[in-house]
């Protein structure tokens, strides 16, 4: 049996083997926090995003009278979606058409095939994709092309006068939906 007290090879005069692994085991151990505590912090702030429930949050456009009806207008709100550790304010748009006195409808600007911007085509009545000729008519519908689906579309309401859309994350490909 291993007497863990007695010196070692190479040991300095007083050292045991039994120190020296300890000395060892320690060192590794605080090693192993030392890049826990380092670690954890990093990895939270990147998964963070993809584990945090993002809330949907109302925006403001503006008032109802800035819209004239049957007209289709492009608008940006800030993003319902800012990430915190970010720092920053990041934007997003939505064609917004006020349909009479109190309601309006918006749509996503990503066409629902591979998430090129739409743009609003006021002689047609259409919206046009650049990228490969997709077509949507003024509620959104697909009028042809690739795309599987119709335009995503916001909540929109009429608060004390004011224009708000919900902001959340809306899926920009689908090919298969
Ligand atoms: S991205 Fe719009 S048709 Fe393909």
């Amino acid at each position: 049996m291993e007497n863990n007290n007695t010196p070692c090879e190479g040991c300095r005069p007083g050292e045991s083997t039994g120190r020296r692994r300890f000395l060892s085991q320690l060192s590794i151990g605080l090693s192993v926090l030392g890049g826990l505590v380092v670690s954890i912090p990093v990895l939270g702030a990147f998964l963070q995003p993809l584990l945090k429930k993002s809330m949907p949050s109302w925006r403001a456009l503006g008032s109802v009278s800035d819209y004239e009806v049957g007209k289709t207008l492009l608008v940006r709100f800030e993003d319902g979606e800012v990430l915190s550790w970010a720092r920053s304010i990041s934007h997003s748009a939505a064609w917004l058409r006020r349909l009479d006195e109190n309601s309006f409808e918006a749509f996503a600007i990503n066409c629902a095939h591979l998430g090129c911007p739409v743009r609003w085509e006021e002689s047609s009545s259409l919206f046009l994709c650049p990228c490969h000729g997709g077509v949507y008519y003024k509620n959104g519908e697909v009028a042809a092309g690739p795309p599987l689906r119709g335009l995503s579309r916001y909540s929109v309401r009429v608060r004390k006068g004011k224009v708000e859309i919900l902001t959340r994350g809306i899926p920009i490909t689908t090919l298969t939906s």
